[in-house]
């Protein structure tokens, strides 16, 4: 078989980057080991920055986005027994940000794909990559009916996330990594309950964070600090709105409960890993970076770098090499961007375990910065909403 572009992970990353060489007219196939049902279902991010937004719209894959998508002007922050509203719109010349799930972009986006007739292969295994420092590179797999596939491409997109195999193809001599592991880690609850709020609430407290977010009129998305080897089966539903009921105590509000739907743990990681390229082979999205989830950039940042891969890899397919050979550099710099805001995010919202009273008053001292000064608040605005904004790439740039 022969292909343009081989993208193995029909996440987020990898099914915008095929839709976006689509509009390109470039062949890809897309490799995925999970079920459509699994990728459809797995709940992760849920809030799109204003240039995701646009870049879906005028992309052409926004009809749902458009109808179901919550526009949020801002958020309010929580502690001390205060709670405080930033205003994005007002700090940021009008930017917002979007209440969209990951499930539903991913949905929009494998529809749109299958609607093209164009290939996507769900619960393929064995995947591999190979002659990664050639013009052909190969893509290897055992399709679902169990046939050994091989298919010779120009390029491999690696768009298979954090435990995916094609960052490993890099040699570990070339890889420079950048890591932080957080003391911390989240309990996530999708629950069938209106949310209690109009705007997303990140609540510092002294017994650990919480966040109150929401995936539609009906349905309310809910975060908890707990400690990073927790069970959840130490956590039956009860004991998770007994704490999420303590942390976001605050006076004529209250939290209202409802049957959870989901629950998960999930560990908290900062992750850099450069260079994104090496030969023919591009990594983008979770593949090449992780941030901890408080900044809401993982899946913003996972589509930020296929805009810039598409019109690297279409001009390099010309012949021209000039920004597939800048695709490290010109991600980057938004990556550590996010990643810089995640971490700052995180640890000002999170208790640190072990911390002493010096630390937590740091914290508090930050926050109260943050919700008194214009200029404090202007910084987190304008990161929360993206930062730098997102432009799409001409291929003729
Ligand atoms: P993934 O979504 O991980 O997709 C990779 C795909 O590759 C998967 O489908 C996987 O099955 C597949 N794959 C792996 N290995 C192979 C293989 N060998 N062969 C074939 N396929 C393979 N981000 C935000 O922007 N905003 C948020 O509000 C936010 N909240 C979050 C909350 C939580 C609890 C979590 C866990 C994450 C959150 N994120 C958020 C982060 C966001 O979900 C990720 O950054 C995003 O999914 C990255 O997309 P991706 O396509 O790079 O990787
Ligand atoms: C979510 O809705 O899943 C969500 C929102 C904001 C975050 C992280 C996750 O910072």
């Amino acid at each position: 078989m022969r292909t343009q572009v081989g993208i193995v992970g029909a996440g987020p990353a990898g099914l915008l980057l095929s839709h976006l060489l689509a509009l390109r007219g470039i062949d890809s196939i897309v490799v995925e080991d999970r079920s459509r049902a699994y990728c459809e279902a797995r709940h992760r991010a849920g809030v799109l920055e204003d240039g995701t937004v646009r870049l879906l719209r005028e992309t052409g894959v926004s009809r749902r986005l458009d109808q179901q998508g919550l526009e949020h002007g801002g958020i309010y922050l929580q502690f001390a027994g205060e709670r405080h509203h930033l205003d994005f719109r007002a700090l940021t010349g009008g930017r917002t940000v979007t209440v969209y799930a990951q499930t539903e972009v991913v949905k929009d986006l494998i529809e749109e794909r299958l609607a093209r007739g164009l290939q996507l292969e769900f619960e393929v295994t064995d995947t591999e990559v190979d002659h990664l420092d050639t013009d052909h590179p190969v893509l290897r797999y055992t399709d679902g009916g169990g046939t050994r596939r091989e298919v010779v491409c120009d390029a491999i997109a690696g768009c298979d996330g954090f435990h995916g195999i094609t960052r490993q193809r890099i040699p570990p001599e070339l890889l420079t990594t950048r890591e932080r592991d957080y003391p911390y880690a989240w309990l996530g609850i999708l629950a069938d309950v209106p949310p209690s709020t109009d705007e997303l609430i990140y609540a510092h407290h002294p017994d650990g964070f919480a966040l109150h977010s929401l995936r539609s009129c009906k349905v309310s998305r809910l975060y908890l600090q707990v400690d990073p080897d927790e069970s959840i089966d130490n956590w039956p539903d009860s004991r998770i709105w007994d704490e999420l009921q303590r942390r976001f105590e605050f006076p004529g509000w209250s939290l209202m409960e409802g049957p959870v739907l989901d629950k998960s743990i999930t560990p908290m990681r900062s992750f850099v890993t450069t260079p994104m390229r090496y030969g023919r082979l591009f990594l983008a999205g979770d593949a090449a970076h992780i941030v901890p989830p408080t900044g809401a950039k993982g899946l913003n940042l996972a589509m930020a770098d296929v805009t810039a891969l598409a019109p690297a890899l279409s001009q390099l397919l010309k012949g021209n090499p000039v920004l597939a050979d800048a695709y490290t550099a010109t991600c980057l710099n938004r990556v550590w961007r996010s990643t810089h805001f995640s971490w700052w995010m995180t640890t000002m919202l999170h208790r640190t375990p072990g911390a002493d009273a010096m630390e937590a008053e740091l914290q508090l001292s930050q926050l109260r910065y943050v919700v008194s000064s214009p200029a404090a608040a202007t910084s987190l605005a304008e990161n929360y909403t993206g930062y730098p904004e997102l432009r799409l790439i001409d291929d003729e740039d």
